[in-house]
């Protein structure tokens, strides 16, 4: 019935997560308010891991993409669950160490990053790091050598494979700003270059080839075009490469027209494909490491905000305005992206009109939402706001002097904040007289 699984009505006709009264929730915490449930994201952590076990012998490792929703609980969440975790800034890395995140699990993306993140990543002793452009691969050898340690990279590659096209399409050369080109022979030179760097030991190559994606051969195509070149660099420099990750990218159900696929096909079929395709080349299965952050936490989240006003403009449409918007939840005004949204307080009454959800933020375009289908709204109701548990927290901002929401994180039964509330001293904390 629900986006989710962890989403229920109770008795009273409330929307519930993780069994808890989301009315409740929204009483004893305040809003906007963020609520995961940890039980969900545990279940998709573990469908996953059982997935490579299953279907990849084990050989393989899920890492959390944490640009979906970090903080220091999650990050100890998914090193329960023996997770990776993809880190993406100083920021992220920070996050994942201070909660005690093994850094031999940790993967390091960005295409851009600074000297200081290099550093700090071979200070860490960071797994691997995903070395995007030659420029970066100078400037990190150049750290290794002066630190005296090894640094274990993979390089990013465009595999050419576009997944956000009707159906997806395979161009010679995609205009991105991530990777190392296939097609002109650079990632070749590059990885070359690389194999006889000392302080450099190259253990594979990753590509990410779209998000929120809902086909399985896309991820079939790319992964063999991942191995041609891996089989091409065996022929060519005679080192076998022994990592591929194949990035994240799995989609969710946001509304009732989207149909992701089983999270364990993905592995299944992909699995398949790498095997196949090694035997065919004669290169060995590598270890494979795919990267899904949205299908971890994105539908274990919900945001909750309070009614403040209705306005009602004859034959146009009917606002309804929360006390959250843009700054807690920028997609749709960044994407135009659809939600399900619910009166948490009338969960169990049919859908009687349509609304646009705005934000409070001084700005036309800060919605949440619009002509959704809602139940009877009035001021002072509790507004759920459902598949919200990635890119929401994690690209929140302070617009208009906003505090942040808290995240509360539900599990069977019990509650408790992962994030505190930001304050209004918060807001002003680096502001000099
Ligand atoms: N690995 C890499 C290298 C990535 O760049 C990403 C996402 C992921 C993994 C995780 O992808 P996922 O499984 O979450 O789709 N802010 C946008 C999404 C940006 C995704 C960027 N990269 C949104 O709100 O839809």
């Amino acid at each position: 019935m629900f986006v989710s699984d962890c989403l229920n009505i109770n008795e009273k006709g409330h929307l519930t997560i993780g069994g808890k009264d989301t009315v409740e929730l929204a009483k004893q915490y305040g809003t906007p308010l963020y609520v995961m449930d940890e039980q969900q994201i545990r279940e998709n952590c573990r469908a996953y891991v059982r997935s490579i076990d299953r279907c990849y012998d084990g050989k393989g490792m899920v890492a959390f993409a944490s640009k979906a929703f970090c903080c220091r609980a999650m990050c100890r969440i998914a090193n329960e669950e023996k997770l990776g975790l993809d880190v993406v800034s100083e920021g992220e890395l920070y996050t994942a160490v201070s909660s005690g995140f093994p850094a031999s699990r940790l993967v390091f993306h960005g295409n851009n990053k600074t000297v200081s993140e290099l550093r700090y990543a071979l200070e860490c002793g960071v797994g691997r790091i995903v070395v995007d452009n030659p420029d970066e691969l100078v400037r990190l050898q150049k750290l290794a050598e002066e630190m005296d340690v090894t640094a274990e990279i993979l390089f990013r590659i465009k595999p050419g494979i576009d997944a956000h096209t009707h159906s997806f399409i395979r161009t010679g050369q995609i205009d991105s700003k991530f990777g190392l080109a296939l097609e002109t022979g650079e990632a070749l030179q590059v990885v070359k270059q690389a194999i006889g760097m000392r302080s450099i030991h190259v253990r594979g190559v990753h590509c990410h080839i779209g998000s929120q994606i809902f086909d399985i051969q896309p991820f079939e195509l790319a992964s063999e075009v991942m191995l041609r070149f891996i089989a091409q660099v065996k022929a060519e420099t005679g080192a076998e490469l022994s990592e591929l990750n194949l990035g994240g990218g799995f989609g969710i159900k946001y509304t009732e027209q989207d149909k992701p696929v089983p999270y364990d096909q993905y592995m299944e079929k992909v699995s398949q494909t790498v095997k196949k395709t090694c035997e065919e080349l004669g290169i060995n299965c590598p270890f494979i490491i795919i990267e899904p952050g949205r299908s971890i936490v994105g539908t274990a989240g919900i945001t909750l905000y309070t009614v403040g006003a209705l306005k009602d403009i004859p034959n146009i449409r009917t606002y309804i305005s929360v006390d959250g918007g843009m700054t807690d939840n920028p997609r749709y005004a960044l994407y135009q992206s659809e939600y399900e949204v619910l009166v948490a307080d009338r969960a169990d009454q049919p859908r009687v009109g349509k609304v646009t959800v705005a934000g409070k933020c001084c700005e036309s375009g800060d919605l949440i939402g619009e002509n959704l289908p809602v139940q009877d709204v009035r001021a002072g109701d509790t507004l759920a706001v459902l598949s919200t548990g990635a890119y929401n927290y994690s690209m929140s901002s302070n617009y208009n002097r906003i505090p942040k929401p808290a995240v509360v994180m539900v599990n069977g039964g019990s509650e408790r904040i992962v994030v505190k509330r930001e304050t209004l001293a918060d807001i002003v904390r680096n502001d000099l007289d």
